[in-house]
């Protein structure tokens, strides 16, 4: 185990400097040519030596999962609090089995700044009399067979980054607290300045239901679980609560943060240090636009009824089924009621806390090429049995059957890092610090990057994340039943078809995939429409509910170890890599015929009258010595990329002339020409990527049949694997924007987004879909531009 110096100039994962291109001695070089062609004439003739594994790592690996230790670990994850930066016991746990299962062990620190429960109260008062009505315990309940429920140290009810105050309202109900609820309720002349707005969990991210009653006005917030949300898992239809049965709990509370992750002007991480690592001694911005200014607490059904019940005859009678639950007993009404104040305290200690990452290195041949599984060990509760630690107990288990795997005498090829993050609960903390700390070493080196999370819920299969890896992840769950027979890709197609979910934001593939541009994907067994209630955030996620409802023997668990890891191997162990590129541009084009639809069709013959937003964006200077550090390093951000002059040194038909565009043409266009133009520049690609993994096929089969080739042979197809693998791993770095989101700038992906409004849900293609949003056709040319260019620049790239 190594611990980093904290004031170490090298980066994690071991040393990463910032490499000089300018001087290099031609002495050096000719004699490094010489010693490197020496090496690799070496090593290619004794290709099939070096690299064949006797071992068929499918059968080995699954062999050592015929054991299932996830519940053992899963006791330990949830045997005590955890909250971020508090678990460091759990983080000694997790290093000590790193080691032991052969992992090269490191670790790190961020000081980052967080809120922790001290004291809330909350009481429904009479307006005229002052007289407290109604005295919320803002408890859950005891559960004498649930172990986590009990005791001294469960954590207190209370939402993370809750401004500290003391304040008394009338209140209103807002329904999920959406941007069109707040809308609907002007709408319907009701007020929430200075009141205190009651919003039901769902729909939108808890932090963005804050910042919009923040931002209308109102001076404090209540979010409860409101059953009408449960599917029908309800007493109301005869179920049981937990523990007698699959129902919620009527006094569990949803904790959780209240950030303004994924909202406008956002971004995840430590709310002090805006796209910059917390590492000690950092300047620290004022965090104040970035978590609420008002005080909140989260309460359980069972304290929000008398509250909503006092509204009854108050306000508006709600009628719309969108807007009325399932609590009994009273109708929905908005209020507010001038009988009826409510009294809400909260605080919370405010403070820097140190949070400590543990990565577990299974090293392969190639270190250059590392494919990433991480899952975060920090929870609201004592327990989380399911977020995380379903994936805590996952991941062990996967660097358990790789350690059974090397030990048979398999030799890893790419390099598998599993990582456990500290601090996901509050922003992404850990993750995304990490992110911005070790951003160029990961640009450089990292494939993809699996997440998990709340991993083992229920019996859906779910995978969401760029389509190129699809392919690869049908390979991996071809090989494994279903519980419920067939096997799982049977099981993944009957539900979803060939589709792949789109990554929104809401977990630590955020910092990867939407401000590294890595291909990132996050998966897991989710609950059906019949599943028992999922207590997400509360006591009752606990070990207990996991063993008698969630997974029963951990059936699950075991299964993701299994499809994970062979996921894990197939990326690490193909000559090529699994990437499909025609895949990933089927959903572009799907993803761009949603925007084309979007756009009013009174925009479509609107001439561009300010066409330098579009035609300027694409001209750029041409810097040559750019364009060659970014071809030999292979990876970069969103850098000038001269299209035209490029293209006429090319030899490419399918693009020799279209580059070489007239830009008066453009100045007279109208919006549909430049929509025209971007289709094309779409439908190329489709056409190039297709070319291009046919050439990975002819590749990789060459490589098999490697024996047959002379040694001269084997030097041109190492080298032209070498560089397809390049093209593959940095495919996702192409859409990456340097300038980012419109007022989201930390957010850089141009495809993949969390929607600025609801905060978890993927929105694609944002720099576009939010113009049109807003109304705002210049912005929209803008985005064309933006995306015309990154569809160019990828087509010239991946045909030479
Ligand atoms: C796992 O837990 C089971 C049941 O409690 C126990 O019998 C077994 O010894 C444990 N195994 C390990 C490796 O901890
Ligand atoms: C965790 O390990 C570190 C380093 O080995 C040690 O200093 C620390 O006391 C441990 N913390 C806990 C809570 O076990
Ligand atoms: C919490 O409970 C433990 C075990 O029951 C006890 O030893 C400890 O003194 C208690 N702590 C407090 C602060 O009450
Ligand atoms: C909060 O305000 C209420 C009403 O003004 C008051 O009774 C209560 O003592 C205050 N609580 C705290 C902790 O200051
Ligand atoms: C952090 O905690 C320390 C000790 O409890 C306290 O002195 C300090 O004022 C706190 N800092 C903040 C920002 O609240
Ligand atoms: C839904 O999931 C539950 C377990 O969470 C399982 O018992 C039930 O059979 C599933 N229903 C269907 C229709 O698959
Ligand atoms: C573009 O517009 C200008 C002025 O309106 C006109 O003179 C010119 O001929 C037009 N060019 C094309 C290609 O239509
Ligand atoms: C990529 O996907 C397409 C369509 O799904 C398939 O036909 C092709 O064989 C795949 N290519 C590779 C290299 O996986």
């Amino acid at each position: 185990m190594v611990l980093l110096e904290k004031d170490s100039a090298n980066m994690l994962f071991s040393g990463i400097k910032p490499v000089n291109h300018k001087r290099i001695n031609i002495k050096w070089m000719s004699l490094g040519i010489l010693a490197l062609t020496f090496y690799l004439v070496t090593k290619t003739v004794n290709f099939h030596i070096l690299n064949d594994n006797e071992i068929d790592f499918t059968e080995t690996y699954l062999k050592a999962l015929d054991i299932n230790l996830a519940s053992n670990w899963s006791k330990v994850y949830t045997s005590g609090p955890h909250l971020a930066g508090k678990g460091t016991y759990l983080a000694n746990f997790t290093k000590d089995k790193f080691e032991e299962y052969g992992a090269v062990v490191e670790w790190d620190e961020y000081e980052v700044l967080v809120s922790y429960p001290v004291d809330h109260d909350l009481n429904l008062v009479n307006s005229k009399t002052g007289k407290v009505i109604y005295k919320a315990p803002l408890k859950e309940d005891v559960i004498d067979e649930d172990e986590t429920t009990k005791g001294n140290d469960t954590i207190p009810t209370f939402l993370g980054y809750g401004a500290n105050g003391n304040v008394t309202a009338q209140y209103v109900y807002v329904n999920y607290g959406s941007k069109e609820d707040f809308l609907q309720l002007k709408e319907l002349g009701i007020d929430i300045t200075g009141k205190i707005a009651i919003v039901r969990y769902g729909k939108v991210f808890r932090g963005l239901k804050v910042k919009f009653a923040q931002d209308h006005g109102a001076i404090g917030v209540l979010i409860y679980s409101d059953p009408g949300d449960d599917n029908g898992i309800t007493p109301a239809h005869g179920y049981k609560q937990y523990p007698k049965g699959p129902a919620r709990q009527e006094s569990s509370v949803q904790r959780g943060s209240t950030a303004f992750l994924g909202g406008v002007g956002s971004y995840p991480g430590d709310p002090t240090t805006p796209g910059y690592a917390s590492r000690p001694g950092v300047e620290r911005q004022d965090p104040s636009n970035a978590i609420p200014k008002i005080p909140v607490l989260p309460i359980s059904y069972r304290e929000v009824k008398p509250i909503l019940k006092e509204l009854n005859g108050h306000g508006v009678k709600l009628t719309d089924e969108n807007w009325i639950g399932e609590l009994e007993g009273f109708d929905y009404y908005t209020g507010p009621s001038k009988k009826h104040e409510l009294n809400l305290y909260s605080y919370q200690d405010f403070n820097y806390t140190t949070l400590t990452n543990v990565y577990g290195k299974f090293v392969g041949e190639n270190d250059d090429e590392i494919i990433v599984i991480g899952n975060h060990y920090d929870a609201w509760i004592k327990g989380g049995a399911g977020d995380p630690n379903s994936g805590s107990s996952v991941l062990l288990e996967i660097a358990r059957a790789l350690s059974e795997l090397q030990k048979a005498g398999y030799k890893l090829k790419r390099s598998i890092y599993l990582t456990s993050w500290d601090g996901e609960e509050y922003s992404l903390l850990g993750s995304t610090e990490f992110g911005e700390y070790a951003s160029k070493f990961l640009q450089k080196k990292i494939v993809a990057y699996l997440n998990l999370d709340d991993t083992a819920l229920g019996p859906i299969l779910e995978f969401l994340g760029p389509k190129s890896l699809l392919g690869v992840f049908k390979k991996a769950i071809s090989k494994l039943p279903h519980p419920s027979g067939g096997s799982l890709l049977d099981h993944y197609l009957s539900i979803h078809g060939d589709e792949i979910g789109v990554l929104g934001s809401g977990s630590d593939y955020t910092v990867f995939l939407e401000h590294l541009g890595i291909s990132s994907i996050d998966t897991k067994f989710g609950s059906n429409k019949t599943s028992p209630i999922y207590h997400y955030h509360s006591n009752y996620d606990s070990y207990h509910w996991m063993e008698k409802f969630g997974d029963k023997d951990f059936i699950y668990h075991g299964l993701s170890a299994k499809y994970l890891g062979l996921l894990a191997l197939e990326l690490s162990d193909s000559e090529v890599l699994q990437i499909n590129l025609s895949d990933y541009v089927d959903d572009l084009i799907k993803f761009f015929g949603i925007v084309k639809d979007k756009i009013p069709k009174e925009w479509l013959t609107k001439t561009i009258d300010n066409a330098d937003t579009w035609k300027n964006y694409l001209v750029t200077p041409f810097e040559e010595a750019d364009l060659i550090q970014q071809s030999s390093s292979g990876w970069y951000m969103d850098t000038p990329y001269p299209f035209s002059e490029l293209m006429q040194k090319q030899d490419c038909p399918v693009h020799r002339g279209r580059f070489m565009y007239d830009l008066d043409y453009h100045s007279n266009s109208s919006l549909l020409d430049i929509v025209q133009t971007t289709n094309q520049d779409l439908i190329d690609l489709k056409g190039l990527a297709t070319i291009f993994d046919e050439q990975s096929k002819v590749l990789q089969v060459k490589w098999d049949n490697r024996d047959s080739l002379y040694f001269w042979q084997r030097i041109k197809l190492h080298f032209e694997i070498v560089k397809q693998n390049k093209l593959l791993q940095y495919f996702e770095r192409n859409f990456l924007h340097s300038k980012g989101l419109h007022q989201r700038e930390w957010f850089k992906h141009i495809v993949f987004a969390s929607g600025r409004y609801t905060g978890y849900a993927g929105q694609v293609f944002p720099l576009s879909q939010e113009a049109i949003e807003d109304g705002d056709f210049d912005r929209l040319v803008y985005s064309l531009g933006v995306i015309s260019k990154t569809f160019r620049r990828i087509s010239s790239r991946i045909s030479h």
